[in-house]
């Protein structure tokens, strides 16, 4: 949520904030900003409403500069406008502030310390950068000290960034929760929400820890601690492919993603299996998992929905009991606990706030946890006892794709890794086969975008409504499948376990309302087909998703075989581009749907 970029030493500076804050734009796109300063008391500060494509056509030739602050923003504070993009300045034009989070107190602080001030925006950043500005002009601070104790007095997450006009050669930062990392160069220095955005100037990269403050200049970098005390932070390098920032010859990034699948199975099937097929995580973490009385499963939306297909893998292959938790609940209601539980955290960013303050409260209980996540060095991956990546790429469409089906992948893996260590002699399920096959089925599925893009018209072009359905791993499939249509094309979809639509919901089923059934597993086969029976007859218009050895001569789409466990890792791709093709049918943005933004850094 909200993207910061800065950058110090650099003549090209504007550039490397525009160019920064477009590989942020996943983050929240609804506003955005820069300030560039050209000297002492002189700089430009260029907002708009609207997107940074917009941000770039309201920017000027004469604005530049070799140090600057950029921000494409989620609204939290007051609604989308000019005024409430950032950067916000203080009252007396000094200080100019970037922020990704929410300042908890701000109306309190403002009461306390700013009532001769006229706000002009609606935001909390305002309170704070004038507080920055009060604390100098009125109790002559200086700046570092001033930036300081502001920050010890505002309550909630922050990453900030301020220039001082008066001494436009360092940046003021700090970090709180929100995810916020130094960038590093031989003559410049910057600071980003994610290393995206300066990957094109550096791919050494410093992280921040909660409560760092630190003073940025094209030479140097100070960090301090809590007690603004000189602190020394781990460097480290990124290395990611440039190729896999852009589109490539895509229209969306989403389409790129879910077509980079069969990739990223057959990459995590060559990286976690050996070749004689056996699961090869760290022994540590396998010990320690299979000690486990239960596994809880924590985190949100798609992840979720992984974590809901994981569950039945890890039950069935290495037979420890597993609950999935909604990170937003289970960390304010935290139920009894089984005796020894693991926690593994589900995250495809590694910073989402839901789940991140699950992990520190069983952190200070003194659990056990791991992260599965795409991003190395994420919040969670640095907080959790161990990691295991993804390596599924950028995922820069809001609409989560390939880190779906890699959670699949990595959680099936691990359980076949338990499996063995549990019960040696046992391997009857072949996970390297079923891979493949997965990864084969996946490309079959894409192969036929054609039939799926003429169904989305079919089903999709007019209605309101719509419902998955299905049973077992198709009904937790079926709820991915929903939230992968509702967040993109904005159609009210319902993710349904078959058998309980006829308990009431059925009640919603018109004439003409879209219902798609998955059916994959021949127990329930029949009892999914008896319930498409049911919505039909009060007028649905049914569609069938059915693998191979079930599929009858009506089903519409038909996904090859494989173990009904590993099902969603196909069923859910004919959902993706449904979804996909829905969303062009019907004239919205595919990448970035409305109020949403990628990584949810807020509670
Ligand atoms: C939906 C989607 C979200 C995320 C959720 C958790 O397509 O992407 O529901 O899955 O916000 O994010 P992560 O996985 O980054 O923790």
């Amino acid at each position: 949520m909200c993207g910061i970029v800065g950058i110090v030493g650099r003549n090209d500076a504007t550039e490397v904030l525009l160019n920064g804050l477009e590989k942020l734009e996943y983050r929240g796109y609804d506003s955005a900003g820069i300030y560039v300063s050209q000297g002492l008391n002189k700089g430009s500060l260029v907002k708009v409403k609207g997107k940074i494509a917009d941000l770039r056509a309201a920017v000027h030739q004469e604005d530049v500069g070799n140090i600057g602050i950029g921000h494409t923003r989620w609204a939290t504070h007051g609604q989308p406008s000019k005024a409430n993009a950032h950067p916000q300045s203080s009252a007396d034009g000094r200080f100019y502030l970037v922020h990704n989070g929410v300042l908890e107190n701000y109306e309190s602080l403002k009461a306390q310390y700013l009532n001769d001030i006229k706000l002009q925006s609606q935001t909390d950043t305002e309170v704070a950068v004038n507080l920055v500005a009060t604390l100098v002009q009125k109790e002559k601070m200086s700046v570092l000290a001033a930036w300081q104790k502001m920050v010890q007095l505002v309550k909630g997450s922050y990453a900030f960034v301020l220039i001082d006009r008066e001494n436009p050669q360092q940046l003021y930062v700090a970090k709180n929760k929100s995810p916020l990392l130094i960038g590093t160069g031989a003559t410049f220095n910057g600071v980003c929400s994610d290393s995206l955005a300066l990957l094109n100037v550096t791919n050494s990269f410093i992280e921040l820890h909660d409560g760092d403050t630190a003073v940025i200049s094209s030479q140097e970098i100070k960090i301090f601690g809590q007690k603004n005390e000189a602190v020394k932070r781990k460097t480290y390098s990124v290395t990611l492919n440039q190729d896999d920032l852009g589109k490539g010859t895509y229209p969306y990034y989403m389409l790129k993603e879910i077509n980079e699948q069969p990739a990223v199975l057959r990459f995590l099937e060559k990286t976690y299996l050996n070749e004689t097929g056996k699961a090869v995580f760290d022994s540590r973490l396998l010990d320690q998992l299979a000690q486990a009385e239960k596994i809880y499963f924590v985190a949100a939306g798609t992840s979720y929905h992984a974590g809901l297909v994981g569950k039945a893998l890890i039950e069935k292959l290495a037979q420890i009991p597993v609950s999935v938790e909604l990170a937003s609940e289970f960390g304010y209601h935290l139920p009894i606990l089984a005796k020894n539980p693991f926690f593994i955290f589900l995250s495809q960013s590694g910073e989402t706030a839901d789940s991140r303050q699950v992990l520190l409260k069983i952190k200070k209980l003194g659990y056990p946890s791991l992260t599965i996540t795409n991003v190395d060095h994420s919040t969670l991956s640095r907080e959790a006892d161990f990691t295991v990546l993804l390596h599924a790429g950028p995922e820069i469409a809001v609409a989560s794709t390939k880190a779906y089906t890699a959670q699949i992948t990595v959680v099936a893996l691990l359980a076949q890794a338990l499996r063995q260590k549990l019960d040696p002699d046992v391997i009857n399920f072949d996970l390297k086969q079923q891979l493949s096959l997965a990864a084969n089925g996946i490309q079959t599925l894409i192969d036929q975008q054609e039939l799926i893009e003429q169904l989305a018209k079919d089903y999709f072009s007019k209605t309101r409504n719509a419902f998955y359905i299905g049973r077992g791993q198709d009904y937790y499939a079926s709820r991915e499948a929903a939230l992968k249509l509702k967040e993109i094309s904005y159609i009210q979809t319902e993710g349904f376990a078959a058998g309980e639509l006829k308990h009431g919901t059925i009640s919603l089923i018109e004439l003409g309302t879209p219902v798609i059934a998955l059916i994959t597993d021949p127990e329930t086969a029949d009892l999914t087909r008896g319930n498409l029976k049911e919505v039909e007859a009060r007028g649905a218009h049914t569609l069938t998703i059915a693998s191979e050895n079930l599929a009858q001569s009506k089903d519409q789409i038909i996904v090859p075989q494989i173990d009904p466990l590993l099902s969603p890792l196909l069923t859910v791709i004919p959902a993706q581009l449904l979804a996909y093709f829905a969303t062009i049918q019907r004239g919205y943005n595919v990448d970035q749907p409305r109020n949403l933004a990628k990584s949810v850094t807020v509670e």
